[in-house]
């Protein structure tokens, strides 16, 4: 007794494949961070990839599968976190259908994502109810483990403002039973993929975290650089180069600087530039593919691992929706 409670934090990520620089720099390091302080809970959010894959549902499961070998390899860590898959958390379905009585047909009709995504996907159909609904599952996910906090990046901060008008209407209607959850607004670093455009995995320019050192040599060492640098004496301007959007991420801030001065000058060739960069991705992303190998060897611990997750992630969310359920009536 007497001890303070822990914050609840919790966010969630779409599986969408292997996961690349983007996600480890704009997520995953805010989140090994976050699970040495707070209760934590990160959750493969396989009904939202649903929504927009439903043409393609079969890749969600190795997927999901993909995400937590990432996960694990970088170090969230299931003795810390609890790592779960959303969709084998039925009450998370059962909270979102009750929110959803309650929730005003115009406020998700302001949800600006929800236009975006079909005019970013035309060849995907998400004129859907589904997909409609995505920030209330979003908000039945944090507010089933009664999240104190949400780590995301600009993108999302709609989605929790939405998520916290949500969390005030039903406990003026239904009594306090959330805490509202406050947005943790973690800083995104634009990353550029190796065509200059932003790392997508949708783009296919992405550098994975799976990556060899070979391949991600490979993929630096043709990646575009500031044009103006045509030839080895033309000066540049390393704001304006992709490549130094990952420098930007993974060069320390000394280094860094130094060879912004070199671009500048022309004192330096991009090879070298380039160089440095290769170097600390091998080095940081070396550890992580060796803990790769072990959970690859052994799908069946990955899915144990999971599965714990969602025994401890369940017993949670079935004792909300005890007192949801009550409160509501029903
Ligand atoms: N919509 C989030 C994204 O695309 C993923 C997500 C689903 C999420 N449920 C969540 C994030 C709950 C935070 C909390 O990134
Ligand atoms: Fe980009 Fe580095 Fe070449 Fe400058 S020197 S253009 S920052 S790769």
């Amino acid at each position: 007794m007497g001890e303070k409670k822990k914050k609840v934090v919790l966010s969630g990520m779409r599986p969408t494949g292997p996961l690349h620089l983007g996600h480890l720099a704009g997520a995953l390091r805010n989140w090994l961070k976050f699970q040495e302080q707070y209760k934590c809970y990160y959750s493969i959010v396989t009904w939202h990839a649903l929504s927009s894959e439903y043409q393609n549902s079969k890749v969600i499961k190795d997927h999901t599968f993909e995400v937590a070998v990432d996960w694990l390899s970088t170090g969230l860590d299931p003795k810390k976190s609890v790592l779960f898959i959303q969709s084998d958390i039925k009450e998370h379905a059962e909270l979102h259908l009750l929110l959803s009585m309650v929730i005003p047909l115009p406020w998700l009709q302001r949800v600006p994502t929800f236009k975006e995504m079909q005019r970013e996907l035309p060849d995907k159909d998400l004129n859907t109810y589904g997909f409609l609904g995505y920030p209330v599952l979003q908000t039945a996910d944090i507010l089933i483990y009664k999240a104190d906090a949400v780590p995301v990046g600009e993108d999302q901060a709609f989605h929790l403002e939405f998520a916290r008008e949500v969390t005030r209407r039903f406990n003026r209607l239904f009594g306090n039973i959330f805490p509202e959850p406050q947005t943790f607004l973690t800083e995104v670093p634009k990353l550029a993929g190796t065509d200059g455009r932003k790392m997508s995995k949708s783009y296919g320019n992405a550098i994975l975290l799976k990556d060899s050192p070979e391949v991600i040599r490979q993929k630096i060492s043709t990646m575009m650089t500031d044009v103006r640098r045509k030839r080895r004496t033309d000066p540049g301007v390393p704001e304006d180069c992709p490549v130094f959007t990952l420098h930007k991420a993974f060069v320390a801030t000394k280094q860094r600087e130094e060879l912004a001065q070199g671009c500048r000058t022309a004192g330096i060739g991009c090879l070298e530039c380039k160089n440095v960069v290769i170097e600390s991705l091998i080095n940081l992303l070396t550890p992580y593919r060796e803990k790769r190998d072990k959970f690859e060897k052994k799908p069946q611990l990955v899915w144990e691992i999971l599965e714990e997750g969602n025994d401890k992630a369940r017993l949670v969310a079935q004792k909300t929706m005890e007192e949801v359920r009550s409160a509501i009536g029903l």
